[in-house]
């Protein structure tokens, strides 16, 4: 077993269930010491429940590594203060700050409410800030540093009945570019992942009908534990150069992910009126416009 993040400690939200125990577990086979945070929540983010996490400690100690639980939320900045001290109190310092802990309330957007909108928020963009924030002194201080933020294609692309939790991954997207720029002066590298993986967050997709039981089969075929590959990764030394980046991790597929750049642009000497942004501009333009696309528009061939 290589020891990739031999001597390193990683915080991970979220990391009780899916995508972050897989992390979780394999930071802790690669050397790290890890603080395992969740708190154990229902998908929509009701409840709290210590034993997901307790129970990845217990796997990690079994196998031999190092772990402790953490219960709090990352919604709360007091919370994510205790996240980062708790890694210095136990393991002496940290290098990685894994922002994975999610939850979803989809809703058609005109029936959105304040409060799903709020409660989404609050834990994807703010949780990814506050525990960012906390760790970023540290960081500073040591000369090194590592985030991995999670984002997702309901951002990066679009989907429908997501427009809490596709504002705030493209917000993530945003917060984690802005880290890497303001950073980048003390070593400090922040990255996102866009993952596809079959956990609860995509388990409640009807089986009714034979179709649909194939989609399912395949999209069960993406497990969580293969996003953990490229997340160790990004925490490694091997990743020094590595930062401001978007990838997605898709079964066996890694990309990376493009950022805004213009397109196409038109000018006009004398400058724009309505009328000639109809005439002129439009008719330049409108053949790069982008569809109304969907994840699955873009990600349409099978996981493979
Ligand atoms: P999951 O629901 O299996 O795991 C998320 C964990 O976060 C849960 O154990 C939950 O208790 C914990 N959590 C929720 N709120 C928390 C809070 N306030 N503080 C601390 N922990 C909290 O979900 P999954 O699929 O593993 O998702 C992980 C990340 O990947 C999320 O950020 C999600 O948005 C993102 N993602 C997942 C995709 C997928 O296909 N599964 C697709 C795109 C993005």
């Amino acid at each position: 077993m290589s020891g990739m993040l031999e001597g390193k400690v990683a915080v991970i939200t979220g990391s009780g269930r899916g995508i972050g125990r897989g992390i979780a577990e394999m930071m802790a086979s690669r050397g790290a010491s890890v603080v395992v945070n969740d708190l154990g929540g229902g998908i929509d983010g009701e409840g709290t429940d210590t034993s997901p996490a307790a129970e990845v400690v217990d796997a990690i100690k079994a196998a031999g590594g190092n772990a402790v639980a953490n219960g709090d939320s990352v919604a709360d900045p007091a919370g994510a203060q205790r996240m980062v001290e708790q890694a210095l109190d136990s393991f002496g310092r940290v290098d990685i700050v894994v922002n994975n802990a999610g939850i979803l309330r989809d809703r058609i957007f005109h029936r959105m409410s304040h409060v799903d909108w709020n409660a989404v928020i609050d834990v994807h963009l703010h949780g990814c800030f506050n525990v960012s924030k906390a760790a970023a002194g540290h960081f500073k201080e040591q000369g090194s540093g590592s985030f991995v933020h999670f984002t997702s294609t309901s951002g990066l692309v679009g989907n429908f009945g997501q427009s809490n939790y596709s504002a705030a991954k493209m917000g993530i997207v945003g917060l984690s570019k802005s880290i890497a720029l303001d950073m980048s002066r003390y070593n400090v590298r922040s990255n996102c992942i866009s993952p596809f993986a079959w956990s609860r967050m995509i388990g409640s997709i009807p089986t009714d009908t034979p179709e649909q039981e194939a989609r399912v089969a395949k999209l069960q075929q993406m497990t969580p534990d293969k996003i953990a590959p490229l997340a160790v990764w990004l925490g490694s030394d091997g990743a020094a150069d590595c930062t401001g980046q978007i990838f997605a991790v898709r079964n066996n597929e890694v990309f990376l992910m493009s950022q805004p750049r213009p397109v196409r642009s038109v000018h006009r000497g004398e400058g724009w009126t309505p009328e000639t942004i109809g005439e002129h501009a439009m008719p330049a333009l409108e053949k790069h416009f982008y569809d109304l696309d969907v994840s699955i528009d873009v990600f349409s061939w099978d996981p493979v």
